[in-house]
């Protein structure tokens, strides 16, 4: 029985091995519960190299319904079955038989990966260049205007539900299915694997009367399905904290009063929400399509996802982003040359940032208003379109 000194190196010259003697080394070391855990799935994966595959078989076979085994080592057999069920239909068998006994999301993965890997074509990097550009209208409409997969990263502020001057939707279900329509559309510009993000925060209706209740909408928990439907998967929140004062004051009734119940804390964060679109490849892939560029060495780095930034205002727009929201959001997820969009443009705040930071910006702005104020601010720079 094999004991200390195993490493991840020898147990994979095993697996190239592929003598008995290996083989048989490889059981032992299988059946050493003590060895670490992700040694025995090193082991497993260099039993799958085996080219005995009778042997294989009957391991897996007998292994892989052992409820003493762990997921991950389970994990490891059926990607062997994978790989030999390309050429033998009983691993291919053996394969589906764990999938139908286990059940779970990660084998499916798995197995959707593996048939991906199979037939893919060699992925091609993105090699329109677009003009800074400037689309007047709805962005469902306008974006249209775009190659698809032209786009490297979207970041917005969508209208708030009837919470501004510029948004009127009949009901909550007519602006969520209007904004997952224009989600789609972002999906079909972005190119694969590159992200999306997005700011909100709830936001509440204003009552009719004293004796209504004001309904808050707590807008970012449902873009997460609608993001989902629209062809994207969730990566991380980011919480932006505001000085307190520069916020409305909701706290003051239940100051005066203390009664319980009646807490309604001042809301000083706002949700930055990041999704990347949908594919089958790792991040590694999207960063190696750039030959050349620069490490953020020298830089100072957010280390945690509470970004303490000042809210900004601005006379001609109701909710602008402030600069440096802008700037840490293009800093870490995009690159100098990326056309970077903003479906829902407001004062085109991003568009200024992105600019400034060399990389493209496509702005899109439904108000005439605003798009003009854009525009007249950038003189020319825009390529403007309806
Ligand atoms: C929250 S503001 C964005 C503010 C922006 N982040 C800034 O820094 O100025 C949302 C903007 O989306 C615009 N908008 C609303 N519906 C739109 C649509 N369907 N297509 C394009 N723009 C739209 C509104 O006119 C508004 O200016």
């Amino acid at each position: 029985m094999p004991r200390d000194g195993t490493t991840v190196e020898k147990i994979k010259s095993l697996g190239k091995n592929k003598s008995k003697e290996s083989f048989d080394l490889l059981l032992d070391y299988f059946d050493n519960y003590n060895l670490k855990l992700d040694l025995r799935r090193e082991v497993v994966s260099s039993i799958g190299r085996q080219d005995d595959n009778e042997r294989v078989f009957n391991f897996i076979k007998h292994q892989a319904f052992n409820s003493k085994n762990p997921m991950e080592l389970i994990y490891q057999m059926f990607r062997t079955c994978l790989y030999k069920g390309k050429m033998d239909k009983n691993f291919y068998e053996l394969g589906e038989k764990i999938r139908l006994h286990y059940h779970n999301e990660i084998l499916d993965k798995m197995a959707d990966y593996f048939t991906y890997r199979q037939n893919k074509t060699k992925r091609k990097k993105c090699e329109i260049t677009l003009k800074p550009t400037l689309l007047i209208g709805d962005a469902e409409k306008t974006l249209k205007k775009l190659p698809a997969k032209s786009i490297q990263m979207t970041f917005t502020s969508p209208p708030y539900y009837n919470a501004r001057e510029y948004s009127d939707y009949h009901s909550y279900k007519d602006y969520l299915k209007k904004m997952g329509a224009i989600f789609k559309a972002v999906n079909r510009v972005l190119e694969d694997g590159r992200f999306f993000i997005i700011n909100i925060s709830p936001v509440i209706t204003k009552r009719p009367g004293r004796e209504f209740e004001s309904i808050r909408y707590p807008i970012h928990y449902d873009y997460h399905k609608i993001l989902e439907e629209a062809g994207f998967y969730f990566i991380d929140e980011i919480i932006w904290i505001k000085p307190e004062p520069s916020v409305p004051n909701r706290i003051g009734g239940y100051l005066q009063t203390r009664e319980p119940l009646s807490y309604k804390p001042n809301c000083i964060t706002e949700s930055i929400m990041i999704y990347r679109k949908k594919c089958n490849f790792l991040l590694d892939k999207n960063i190696k399509d750039y030959k050349k560029y620069d490490r953020h060495e020298d830089e100072e780095i957010d280390t945690n996802n509470c970004w303490y930034i000042a809210p900004k205002s601005n006379k001609n727009h109701p909710a602008v982003f402030p600069d440096e929201l802008c700037r840490r959001i293009l800093k870490y997820y995009s690159f100098e040359n990326d056309a970077i969009l903003d479906p829902f443009a407001g004062s085109g705040t991003l568009g200024r940032v992105a600019k400034s930071m060399n990389r493209i910006p496509i702005m899109c702005e439904l108000n005439e208003k605003y798009a003009d104020l854009i525009n007249k601010g950038e003189k020319g720079y825009y390529d403007v379109r309806r």
